[in-house]
């Protein structure tokens, strides 16, 4: 990497042999964005032809109309032609000493027809929404796929959220069936997570669970309802038509969180969002026959699903998908895994740097690390110290490091500098990808300058994976992206500023969302779960700063009865591990006798979230009752 200021740019070498190196591209992408991403379109396969590219009748839009796909014949039919015996999936389990699983192309398109006839006999139909609730093994991915396959709608729920979490999206989606597995293993010690999917399943309409075997604990097994993978999958056929869907059809549905309690569930379409997941994962990750892809994120969230799936399926590019946890049993069982595969493109969270950081320099050390091509950062933003021991100790200061910027909601990566263009600056996350058109704008819809800071929105013709709608919930999706600068403008709900050189610096969610640990989580959420409980008539939820995690939730609450602290305090875990899961384990519960409230009654999280930092409180004369501000900070001292 060569340095020029503050800002880093690919040597010489890797922009010779990366797949875009020069920045004329932008400037193509930018004088039509439509032509551009129908270029890229005719990339994969489609059924049939599209007839209009892009239709906008704000807000709502449309890509490929007309157009007929499955994704999974680019994913995995097309690449039987010239890629059938090559890896597409390797699997590494927590387990140091068990076997890794590694499936050929062949073998995945063998298991995922069969898989897609066994859900068929099982009465699943296109349209259909199937639930999904897995650990990270094979037949995640494999679900997915053979979902997409048939024209099902898969709706996957992170493992470690809880059977509730789980049963709400269930309730939402009304899928009849369940997809999960019999357990898992987490720091050596085995999940029962068949048990959790019992549980959630309860008030929803699911009749039928398939369970992959995996960890081999012992389960309940209702006959009739509960099938084995295993046995599903044995005698299907290892051919099933693919579904022709509609463009627009949608492809998934994914809950994440917004700014009130209830999840949302995104709707993601089959064609834009398949152009759009090959074509960022290609050029941001510069992918090459030989590399090995490892992207650590759970299929869970949107990482998961467009980065260890679909994204690299539709490369025909060979990724890594890994079960445990990333210092299980020490430290460096990443760099181990990186050294054992060859991995070329590393791409994780800054939590999980952080916390290697703190673990300390003899770990990246004791290993070669000398495949490494590529580096990339996703989920929140990345500190200037975590960039750098990132870069130096991981990359040894030779690889370009890709801060992408995305949400859930956009389906793929939407800002970042490419590897083989850069320039790379810390802190920044770069510029927009290839025709697609940001603006930063001032509380008066005007343009910032630079340096500027303001709301990240982005303009029509917007990206072919931009979400589609909230299921079920049309209210929510108008108000939530498209109100807030008009029904033509994509409302991120992130602040930003750009630099005198055009990159993007993502400052953070201006709403009521944290990122713990990378992973979304709404305060709102964690306020709902805790008024549940008999005792509290009030509370609120803050993010505030963690130096491992990026954000961490802190809680106040207020209690009828005469608990003490340290009650409520472990009572409003369990409650929080009960209703959501233990990634939303506040790491404070403070016990108040009042919430700072404005005269109309309305909780002020502004201040709370200030008696965590330096910041002046500012006039709290329009509080109700400004003593309740002392009185919490003499808890918190
Ligand atoms: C944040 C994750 C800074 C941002 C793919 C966004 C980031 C939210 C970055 C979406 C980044 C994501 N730098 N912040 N590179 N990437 N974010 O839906 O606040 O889990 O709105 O999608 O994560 O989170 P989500």
């Amino acid at each position: 990497m060569i340095k020029k200021g503050e800002l880093y740019y690919p040597d010489k070498n890797f922009q010779k042999k990366a797949l875009i190196n020069n920045r004329a591209i932008y400037k193509k992408a930018s004088a039509n964005p439509v032509k551009f991403w129908e270029g890229l379109a005719k990339e994969i396969f489609w059924q049939k032809k599209w007839k209009k590219a892009f239709e906008h009748k704000p807000p709502y839009f449309k890509w490929f109309v007309g157009g007929k796909i499955n994704i999974t014949e680019s994913a995995l039919d097309k690449n039987l032609e010239e890629k059938k015996n090559k890896v597409a999936l390797i699997w590494e389990p927590e387990a140091v000493g068990e076997r890794q699983r590694i499936f050929s192309y062949y073998d995945l398109f063998r298991e995922v027809n069969r898989l897609a006839n066994a859900l068929k006999k099982m009465g699943a139909q296109k349209g259909d929404r199937i639930g999904i609730y897995s650990p990270m093994i094979p037949e995640v991915i494999i679900s997915m796929l053979a979902c997409a396959r048939i024209g099902a709608v898969h709706a996957v729920v992170f493992s470690a959220f809880s059977p509730k979490a789980l049963q709400v999206r269930l309730q939402d989606t009304e899928a009849k069936i369940l997809i999960t597995a019999d357990g898992y293993f987490r720091r050596g010690k085995v999940v029962n997570l068949k048990q959790g999917a019992d549980e959630g399943i309860k008030e929803t309409k699911v009749e039928k669970i398939v369970v992959v075997k995996r960890a081999g604990n012992e389960i309940f097994f209702q006959p009739d309802r509960d099938f084995w993978y295993q046995d599903l999958i044995k005698n299907e056929s290892d051919w099933c038509p693919a579904e022709a869907m509609d463009s627009e059809d949608p492809l998934f549905i994914l809950y994440t969180s917004g700014s009130t309690g209830k999840p949302k569930g995104c709707v993601h379409s089959c064609g834009g969002y398949g152009v759009q997941a090959k074509f960022t994962a290609k050029w941001i990750f510069d992918l090459k026959e030989d590399d090995i892809f490892w992207s650590t994120a759970d299929v869970g969230w949107i990482t998961g699903h467009t980065y260890s799936c679909y994204g690299p399926l539709l490369n025909g590019a060979t990724f890594v998908i890994f079960e445990g946890a990333p210092d299980y049993p020490d430290p460096g069982r990443w760099c181990e895994i990186i050294d054992k595969y060859g991995i070329t493109t590393f791409y994780t969270a800054p939590t999980a740097i952080r916390m290697f950081e703190k673990y300390g320099v003899e770990y990246p050390r004791k290993y070669k690390l000398d495949s490494l091509q590529i580096l990339g950062s996703v989920g929140e933003p990345i500190d200037k110290a975590a960039w750098q021991w990132y870069f130096k100790e991981v990359g040894r200061e030779k690889c370009p490091l890709v801060d992408t910027w995305w949400q859930t909601e956009t389906g793929g990566i939407l800002i970042t500098s490419l590897p083989g263009i850069g320039p790379f600056k810390p802190t920044f996350a770069g510029i927009h990808f290839p025709g697609v058109n940001f603006a930063i704008l001032n509380e008066k819809g005007k343009s910032c300058k630079i340096g500027e800071q303001g709301n990240l929105v982005i303009l029509p013709p917007f990206a072919p994976g931009l979400l589609r709608g909230i299921y079920k919930n049309p209210e929510k999706y108008l108000e939530t992206y498209w109100s807030e600068c008009g029904n033509k403008i994509y409302f991120t709900s992130d602040g930003a500023c750009k630099d005198k050189n055009g990159l993007i610096r993502i400052v953070g969610r201006i709403d009521d969302v944290i990122k713990v640990a990378g992973h979304r989580i709404a305060t709102g959420e964690l306020e709902s779960a805790i008024a549940l409980h008999s005792d509290i008539t009030e509370c609120a939820v803050v993010g505030v700063a963690d130096e491992i995690k990026g954000e961490v939730p802190v809680a106040f609450v207020v209690c009828k009865t005469d608990k003490s602290a340290e009650n409520i305090k472990e009572e409003v875990v369990r409650q929080i591990r009960k209703e959501i899961g233990p990634i939303a384990t506040p790491k404070e519960v403070y016990l108040v006798k009042d919430l700072p409230k404005t005269r109309s009654g309305k909780i002020m999280r502004r201040i709370l979230r200030k008696l965590f930092t330096s910041e002046e409180l500012g006039d709290l004369s329009a509080l109700s009752n400004p003593e309740s501000v002392e009185e919490i900070k003499l808890i918190l001292r």
